[in-house]
């Protein structure tokens, strides 16, 4: 069975979405170990509901001992790699990992990002979404799952989907429609990578 480790920073809904795809026999795969840079994530919370191992791995204690963020990427990685996993899925993490991770497991390391490719990288990806489509620059938006390289929400798409903004929308309704299409996709392209079956785009 291939093994899965998903690193959160928060709510966690994306974790879920994989939890109950793995309960519910979607997704053949073994969740080995959640990961949080928070401790207060829920996410952590849901994994351990779930009967998941979970690990609180903060950057704080690095920098206040003046170590680099390159020095907590690789423990990071190294205490990951003991549950050797098959596959490293972001979902909702918010760290930006450098190569000192990466290097440990290259092409396997893949993240959800709430917006299409070269569009609103970085943070509040979403609200910022909204507020092009208020000031009438765009209609839609979207979400994407791809492998992680250095560079911020680039790396190669495995998946992507658009998710449409109507003229009565709120910024609550586009959420809830983002993060359904997100739970989507990230179930899929769990399965296309395990499968080695990647959609080219
Ligand atoms: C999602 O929108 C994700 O794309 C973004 O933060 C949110 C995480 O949601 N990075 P959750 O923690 O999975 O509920």
């Amino acid at each position: 069975m291939p093994r899965l480790v998903v690193m959160i920073s928060g709510f966690g809904s994306n974790l879920q979405a994989i939890i109950d795809a793995v309960n519910e026999g979607q997704l053949s795969a073994e969740i080995a170990l959640v990961v949080s840079n928070r401790k207060a994530a829920y996410g952590l919370e849901r994994a351990q509901l779930a009967g998941i191992p979970t690990l609180y791995f903060p950057l704080k204690p690095y920098k206040d001992q003046g170590l680099s963020r390159e020095a907590y990427d690789a423990d990071l990685a190294g205490r990951i790699a003991v549950v050797q996993p098959d596959l490293i899925v972001l979902a909702g993490w918010m760290h930006v990992l450098s190569p000192a991770f990466l290097d440990c497991f290259p092409g396997r390391v893949i993240n959800l990002h709430p917006a299409l490719p070269g569009e609103f990288e970085g943070v509040d990806a979403i609200s910022r979404a909204y507020e092009a489509f208020r000031r009438g620059e765009i209609t839609r938006s979207g979400c994407m799952m791809h492998y992680v390289v250095p560079t911020i929400d680039a790396g190669e798409v495995i998946l992507q989907v658009e998710v449409p903004l109507y003229p009565d929308d709120t910024l609550e309704h586009f959420e809830g429609r983002m993060h359904a299409a997100e739970h989507h996709i990230i179930v899929q392209a769990i399965r296309l990578c395990l499968e080695n079956e990647r959609i080219p785009l």
